[in-house]
Formats: structure tokens, sequence, C-alpha cells
């Protein structure tokens, strides 16, 4: 791990391609591993955390091929199929790898443990166990955390569960154990968490239906009769990557990006509303369907920002965004409040206390609040050595700042960026930044 070195640049200017979307690239590995037959994901992603998913699940005795890095060949094991493994499974950093395969272990005839790196041990699992224990499931975890210990069963209930957090990882989870159980499952949804697992389901045959009354999404699902198929399928670039590209090129002057393929499924794309609300010039073109997901290209502009306001359900759907938002903020003219945001602080960091913490010295006006934080803008920042804590966003959050501050920035660790965008340097210096290892 070397520290990088960021310049202050005078500019972003091309046209890229982004990796696949991590979420998606997960939920490809795990129901494929679910399914009858090969599933083939290309423009698969990876990055450190699905590649954890792919260990996981070659631990269960599944078979995961990468014939090149952004191809993966998963050949299914059906619904049943799975071996015990031999040793508890190794989450390493990736919170999706561990909640989601809880809501696949529960109902698979063997003992299993998830752990993972000190980073995850520290994240809340309660929140995916209790609804699996009301569907049946034995699940314990350690003091609400991991290391979880799953007793498997055969079968579980359906059962009417009503989402405490908004959590695509815990309805995900409800969701590949709900095809084991012995009646349909019901989740009531407050709030629009990400919906790649519904839509991938529904891909492979599963009876799956939404409905939204009264601001409550409820969604059903009937345990199949027959295997789930496999699927072709080619991922979406990661909105949540293009965020870092969006705004570093609003922020720096005289760029023009055009970034291809990008997932705009509207669950992730809050982000785009707060720009555009924020005046951000962003156009959206030739939006088509991919793997079941709306797609389209983003042409983006060096653009003037006004402050805004971000809380309730906005907050959900750009859940990933507020370290980089953050950024934008400080560029941006008047007071930023973020609000309802108390779930930053169980990411793979305290994302309200770091993001404020190490946006500060580089001389934000940023103060933090229990949900979330307010800051006032546009402030020039001033280069310094500052702090990644080891948490991806972060660190791609803090070379956007570097490139638009004065003077040196080092970040301490940057290679943690590669969990969810491995290549990052590289695009960016492919656009324009310029920046030094060592
Ligand atoms: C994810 C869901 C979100 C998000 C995470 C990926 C997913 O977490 O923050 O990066 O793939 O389901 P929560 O479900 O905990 O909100």
């Amino acid at each position: 791990m070397s520290p990088v070195r960021v310049c202050s640049c005078s500019g972003l200017e091309g046209t890229v391609y982004l990796p696949g979307d991590k979420s998606i690239s997960h939920r490809a590995l795990l129901l494929g591993a679910m399914a009858q037959g090969t599933t083939t994901v290309s423009n698969f992603l990876p990055s450190g955390d699905c590649l954890a998913t792919a260990g996981a699940l070659r631990d269960l005795g599944v078979e995961v091929r990468m014939p090149e890095p952004h191809t993966a060949v998963v050949h299914g094991k059906g619904l049943k199929g799975f071996h015990a493994p031999g040793t508890p499974i190794n989450c390493i950093r990736s919170g999706t790898t561990m909640r989601l395969l809880a809501g696949l272990l529960v109902a698979q005839p063997f003992e299993s443990t998830l752990t993972g790196e000190e980073q995850l041990l520290r994240r809340p699992m309660e929140r995916v166990a209790k609804p699996l224990r009301q569907m049946g499931a034995s699940i314990y975890t350690t003091d609400g955390h991991a290391p979880i210990v799953i007793v498997g069963k055969h079968l579980l209930h359906g059962a009417r569960l009503v989402l405490d957090v908004p959590s695509a990882q815990v309805k995900s989870a409800i969701l590949l154990a709900a095809l084991h159980a012995d009646s349909p499952t019901t989740i009531l949804e407050t709030a629009p968490a990400r919906d790649h697992t519904e839509r991938m389901l529904r891909a492979m045959g599963v009876d799956l239906k939404a409905c939204d009354s009264d601001g409550v999404r409820e969604i059903t699902l009937i345990p199949p009769l027959h295997p789930l198929s496999s699927l072709e399928i080619n991922v979406p670039g990661d909105f949540s990557s293009a965020a870092f590209v969006l705004a570093a090129a609003l922020l720096l002057p005289q760029s023009h990006v055009r970034i291809k393929n990008v997932g705009i499924n509207p669950t992730r794309t809050g982000l785009l509303d707060a720009l555009c609300q924020m005046g951000a010039e962003i156009r959206i073109e030739n939006e088509r369907l991919m793997a079941n997901e709306p797609v389209a290209d983003l042409e983006v502009r060096t653009s003037p920002l006004e402050a805004v306001e971000v809380g309730g359900d906005l907050v959900v759907r750009m859940i990933d965004e507020f370290p980089i938002l953050a950024v934008l903020a400080t560029q941006a003219r008047g007071r930023t409040v973020v609000h309802d945001a108390a779930e930053l602080r169980v990411k793979e960091t305290d994302r309200i206390a770091t993001v404020v913490q190490e946006l500060k010295r580089l001389g934000a006006r940023i103060e933090e609040r229990p949900d979330g934080f307010e800051i006032w803008g546009p402030t020039q920042l001033r280069g310094a050595p500052v702090s990644s804590h080891g948490d991806h966003r972060l660190a791609m959050s803090l070379f956007v700042a570097g490139l638009v501050a004065e003077g040196e920035t080092v970040i301490d660790d940057l290679d943690c960026a590669a969990d969810s965008f491995p290549g990052f340097l590289t695009i960016m210096q492919n656009l324009g930044a310029t920046y030094v290892e060592n």
C-alpha cells in the first residue's frame, strides 16, 4: 500500500467505459449459482468485493471460472446442490457478500459460518438475521455482528416482513431465502432500496410481484416449482463509479466527458436528481435496456453548482454517493444539508465522521450532524495529507477533491478503490488527471 499524490487539474476530456455494476455482478454470481445450467456474465466487475462472492461460492462447491478478467462463468448448482464448506467462509470486506449469502445458506442442509476482515466485523448483522429467523431460520450473530453461524434447514416458512432498514442487502437475503419457503413471502418496503435482485429473479422465471400503495411497496415472491433458468448477463457500467467521473468533470474547468453504458436504474440514480437540482449540465442519451436494467450514455460538462438539501427517500436512492456529494457541495454556492442519513454511520466506515474529518483537512467548511452533515460553499480547497480509512468510496472522493484543491493532496491508501472500482486511477489519468504513486 503506497500513498498517492494528486495534483490540481485543469480539466477532464474524453470518453470512458466503466467497469460493471458491483451490485449486479454479485447477484449474477449468486443467482447464477442457484440456477440450473451455466450463467455467463460479461462486463463482470472483478473487484475485491465481487471476488469475495466468487471465492465464497467456490467454498460451497460451485465452479466459477473467469476465462478473462471481465467475464465470469458460473456452473449452477440448482437451489439445493451446494456443499458444506470445510472452513468458515471469508467475505473479506464485502457486506453484500455476507448478507446475501446468509439468505442463501439458511436453507441449505448444513452448518456454515460467515466471517471477514475487521472492517466487516464491525458492521451490523442482526438486521439480516432477524427477518430470516422470522422465516424459521437458525442463524446466530456474535453480539449483532459477524462471525455469523447458520444451521441450515431444508424448508423455511413464508412470512410477511416489514423492512426495518431500507436495505437492498437485507431485502435480497430475504428473497433468496424465500425461494425455499413452503408458502409465499411478502416484504413491505417503505423506501426504494435498489431492486436488482427482483429484476434478475424475474428474468430467471420466478413469480415475483410488486405493487405500491400509500408510499409502501409490497413485494411478493411465490416459491418456484421449477429450477431457476440460467442467464446470459451483460452487466451495465456502475452508476456509483460514474459518480466520481461525473463529479470531477462538473468541478474541473473546461471539462467535457462522455460515459458510455451506465446503469440508470432509478433506485440508484438519486445523485442525478440532486445534481439536476444543483444546476449540473448532464445529458442522458441513448436510453435502453440491458440485462433487464435501464442503461444510458451520460455526457457531462463543467457546471457552476448551487447548494442542495438531501433527505427522505432520496437518501436511499443515493446511499453510496454521500462522500462524493460532500466534495461537490464544497464547490457549490450556499449551504448544502444532508439529513435522514444516519445509515451512513454503518457503512465501510462511519461515513459521516470520516468524510467530515478528511474534508476539513482540505479546508472545507463542513459540520457533522447526527444524521448527516452541513457544508458551506464554495471554498477553495488546499492540498494536505488525508486518509481514506480503507474505505473505497472515501478514497475516490478524496482523489476528486485533490484534483480540485490547490497544491498537492496525499492520500494514504487508494488501493482500497479496487473494492468497487478497479482501474479507477487509469481511467482518471486517461481523462487528464495527474498523480504520482509512492
Ligand atoms: C448494496 C446495497 C447497499 C449499498 C451497498 C451495495 C447491494 O447497502 O450501500 O454498497 O448490492 O445490495 P444496504 O443494503 O446496506 O443499504
